[in-house]
């Protein structure tokens, strides 16, 4: 257990203090079966819930974040991969997945060059079944590290480093969107944490190092340096701050920072966007990527009402930060959470209670991502803008592959307006690099907002264009999924003349 970790961790400054009826298609998969039934829950818990409105087009944490070009993430762990009713809320709310322990060295590397990466396979695979995507973690930390690391002559550790770096990164390429490739590099004064990697380069140039050869693993992901105590200004974040620059002025592949928010209720920092800003404004993407707000148990209806405050101004830092990229919750409810086994007497720290039912902090979350109102969401600014880490590809559509392709549907309506989940599945024998999809939107459905895709026209035949990060669907039933929502004047009918590149898809 990281003990200094666990102890250190917790912010120190403070913040001041529809009607319609609904309609859904029979054609639903298991997840938006799911996505209601959280919903419904949430209107019969706890009467300090705000009620969610008729299935609309932002439900849930992930349908309302990917709503403006963002994911909602949650930490999974093997174990919790047999819990039905934990899996069920994860397939539901999240859509990117941060394996809790299955990537770290102690089990991907439990001794020299011995690899076992099933653990981390299984959250991979059961990440892809929910098409989610996965946040590597992680590549280079001082804890969860097995003690023949630690225990090794100082130059070896180098070479060791690097062999474990270009193992997992080889080994997850292409499957990950993102690695925390060096995780918790500072002490909470801001100096260097002097661990085995930190004592063999003799300074801080392991992370540099440690960076490079992540990205020649694989070039692709999204690499990261990760930490706690950096959500507001100070020491620590200056720390980060100025090892941003430097690295970004030596021309090393960094490509994001992770603000891991572990906080203690009602600290949630008040210039958590300010903070996050500057390291954006150096050209990185940033994420929240271990959100939890731990609470002195037992926790009263008004510390449940703060969390719901902290959760909401959380997501709100986010988005105000044109390059963060999207939140994670460290777990999935409180009784996965890691929060009452590190700090004796706290726990709560979620958005879902000990039996997964959801808390106020999560209609917080929903709100604030624009979603779960009784209000349709063609009330919200339709986003228009793709991910910063994403433009629009330019890369020319690859013909359809024989085998062709499948669109599975998912629509949910209410009276002026419907959200559609569309999933395109390439049957082909060779992968599509560059799709555009093209459909004919019934008689008075327009557009208003769309995400994991271009589209144009917003009526009619229109199509949509992948982005950069999907353009390619693999071949033999790989699968990439977008959405839209549209306005509708009483047709809320499925689009039809589905072709992808030209040729007619199946649909269902
Ligand atoms: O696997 C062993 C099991 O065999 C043994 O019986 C049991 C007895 O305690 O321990 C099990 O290992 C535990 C492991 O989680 C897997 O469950 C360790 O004791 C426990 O220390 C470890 O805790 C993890 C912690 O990192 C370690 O620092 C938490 O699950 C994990 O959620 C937490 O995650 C970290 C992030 O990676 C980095 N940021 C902070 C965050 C919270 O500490």
């Amino acid at each position: 257990m990281d003990i200094d970790t666990g102890a250190g961790i917790g912010a120190t400054r403070r913040r001041p203090g529809p009607s319609g009826h609904s309609r859904t298609s029979p054609r639903r998969r298991l997840r938006a079966v799911l996505a209601v039934g959280a919903v419904a829950t949430a209107a019969t818990t706890a009467g300090a819930l705000v009620m969610a409105g008729p299935a609309s087009a932002a439900s849930t944490l992930r349908s309302a974040a990917e709503a403006s070009g963002h994911y909602f993430g949650t930490a999974l762990t093997q174990s919790n991969l047999s819990n039905s009713t934990l899996t069920g809320v994860a397939s539901a709310q999240f859509d990117m997945v941060t394996p809790g322990n299955e990537m770290k060295w102690d089990t991907t590397e439990p001794s020299n060059g011995s690899y076992n990466f099933g653990p981390g396979d299984q959250i991979v695979a059961w990440a892809k079944a929910n098409n989610d995507r996965v946040r590597g973690h992680n590549l280079v930390w001082h804890s969860q590290l097995p003690s023949w690391v630690s225990s090794l002559p100082l130059n070896q550790v180098q070479a060791a480093m690097e062999a474990h770096i270009t193992t997992e990164a080889t080994h997850y390429k292409g499957q990950v969107y993102s690695w925390d490739v060096v995780n918790e590099p500072f002490n909470d004064d801001g100096t260097p944490r002097q661990d085995v990697f930190y004592n063999a380069f003799g300074g801080v140039g392991y992370i540099a190092d440690a960076i490079k050869t992540a990205h020649a693993a694989d070039p692709n992901a999204k690499l990261y340096i990760n930490d706690y105590n950096i959500e507001g200004s100070g020491a620590k974040s200056n720390a980060m701050y100025s090892l941003a620059q430097s690295l970004l002025s030596a021309g090393v592949p960094l490509n994001g920072i992770g603000f891991e928010s572990h906080f203690i209720l009602g600290q949630i920092p008040s210039d958590m966007q300010s903070n996050m800003q500057r390291f954006a404004s150096l050209g990185l993407d940033v994420a929240v990527t271990e959100l939890d707000d731990r609470i002195q148990l037992p926790a009263s209806t008004a510390n449940l009402q703060q969390q719901a405050t902290d959760f909401s101004n959380v997501v709100k830092d986010c988005l105000g930060v044109s390059r963060c990229v999207g939140v994670t919750q460290w777990g999935v409810g409180d009784a996965d959470s890691w929060i009452p086994g590190f700090f004796s007497g706290y726990g709560a720290a979620t958005m879902f209670d000990n039996n997964y039912q959801p808390k106020p902090s999560f209609n917080a979350a929903l709100a604030a991502l624009g979603g779960g109102a009784t209000t349709p969401p063609s009330s919200n600014p339709p986003s228009t803008t793709p991910p910063s880490s994403a433009p629009p590809s330019t890369t020319p559509p690859s013909t359809t592959p024989p085998g062709g392709c499948h669109v599975a549907d998912v629509i949910n309506a209410w009276n002026t307006g419907l959200t559609s989940n569309l999933t395109i599945t390439n049957n082909g024998s060779t992968a599509i690099n560059g799709w555009k999809l093209a459909f004919t939107l019934p008689s008075g459905q327009s557009i208003t907002s769309v995400w994991n895709a271009t589209v144009t026209p917003s009526s009619g035949v229109v199509t949509a264009t992948n982005l950069s990060y999907n353009a390619t669907i693999t071949a033999n039933g790989g699968t990439t999924t977008l959405g839209f929502n549209a306005n509708q004047t009483g047709n809320a009918g499925a689009p039809t003349s589905f072709t992808l590149n030209g040729t007619a898809c199946s649909v269902s």
